[in-house]
Parts: C-alpha cells; structure tokens; sequence
C-alpha cells in the first residue's frame, strides 16, 4: 500500500507522514529532501539549478537516502546531510531547482525505485509520482500558523518567515495542486496528533 501526504510548506507533512507511517509500522518517504540535497550539493559545486553539469554532478555524487519511519536521513559518503539541508539558504533555494524538469526526474526515478509499502510525503505525490496510491491527502494551514510552526525549528523571525514561505507558495504552486481524490486537511484548528488520527480514520481497512 501507498499512502500520499502532500500539501503546502511548514503544513506539518513531515511530522503527520512520520505520525502516520509509525502508525502503520511502515517508512516514509519525504521527497522534500532529495530537492533540498539537489540544491545544497548545487549550491557546494557552485552550480545554477538550470546549469547542464548539474544532472551529471548529482549522478556521480555517493548520494544515500534513508527512510525511516521514525525520520528521513541523508549521507554523501561518510558526511550526513540531514541537518545541513534544512536551512534557510536551502529555503530560498529550492524551489529553483525543483522548476527544473530534469531535476525533478532525478528525485522522481529515485522514489519510484522503492518499495512499498510506504507513506509518501512532498507536494506531488499522489498526482506525478505514484498516481496509483491507495489513499491521498493533502494538508493546508494558513501562512501565519506554518510561520509560527516553523519559527520554533528555524533561528528566524516568525515575520520573515512567513514572507519566505509566501515566496515559496507562489514558486512551487505548479508542482503542488492537489489530486482531485484526495481528502484536504486544514491543519490550523487540528494537533499534530488530531491530524494523524484524521488520516489513520480515513485509510481503507
Ligand atoms: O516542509 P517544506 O514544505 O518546507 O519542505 P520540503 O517538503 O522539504 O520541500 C522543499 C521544497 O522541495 C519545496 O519548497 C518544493 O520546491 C520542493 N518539492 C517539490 O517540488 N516537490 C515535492 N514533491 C517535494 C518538494
């Protein structure tokens, strides 16, 4: 079984995937993350998102990416990049590269080569990438509640946040339209917890 959890920056995907997939004793996927290593190792070699050495650099690189249900980590080599990818350079960033349609190639080749059972976590997963996932859901919040959700992991002002991930909306709003099937979740009123027991009381038995 796949389950998609798709949905805007800070909406909680990460948190609710991870929720969801210990739940079910699965992993999750959070494609999320293969976009931020495309953007910290272009950003490393000095490379622009439409560069053509680009795809070829990424290919070449020991890249591994392990998903866990409990968290999603990334190694090139020995050298983690869990943490190093989530920053506010890799923010601003990202959604350059994710534009690109090779790059997004690249981190879709990498998903579909899983197995699952899985939950799949990102913006378009239940729509490109696996269209064929038993269950969907798409979560929302309004800007100023992701602000303040992310203002607690980033060394930010929660102003300057908000500003950020606004930006963010409007450059991936190609890549992030829900799948007409999916359940949409306002997760402004809702717990971490509340949003899980929603999804988990959805899933087909
Ligand atoms: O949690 P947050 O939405 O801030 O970040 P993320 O899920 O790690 O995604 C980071 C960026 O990757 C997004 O802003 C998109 O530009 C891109 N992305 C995408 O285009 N498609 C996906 N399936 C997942 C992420």
């Amino acid at each position: 079984m796949i389950v998609t959890i798709d949905g805007v920056a800070a909406s909680g995907k990460s948190s609710v995937s991870s929720g969801v997939a210990r739940a079910l004793g699965v992993p999750y996927v959070s494609s999320g993350l293969l976009y931020r290593a495309a953007t910290l190792l272009a950003h490393e070699a000095g490379l622009a998102p439409h560069d053509p050495a680009l795809l070829p650099h990424l290919e070449a690189q020991p890249l591994r990416f392990e998903p866990l249900a409990g968290g999603n980590r990334l190694w090139l080599g020995e050298r983690e990049l869990t943490a190093d990818v989530q920053s506010a350079a890799v923010d601003a960033g990202v959604s350059a590269v994710a534009a690109r349609p090779e790059l997004r190639a690249w981190v879709d080749r990498r998903l579909r080569a899983l197995t699952p059972p899985f939950v799949a976590e990102g913006r378009d997963m239940g729509t490109a990438v696996f269209p064929q996932a038993q269950a969907k859901f798409y979560l929302t919040a309004s800007a100023r509640v992701r602000a303040q959700r992310r203002a607690a992991e980033r060394p930010e002002a929660v102003d300057e946040i908000e500003a950020a991930l606004l930006r963010r909306d409007e450059h991936d709003r190609a890549q992030s339209v829900p799948a007409p099937e999916a359940h949409v979740i306002d997760t402004g009123p809702l717990t971490l917890q509340g949003v899980i027991d929603t999804i988990l009381a959805a899933l087909p038995q």
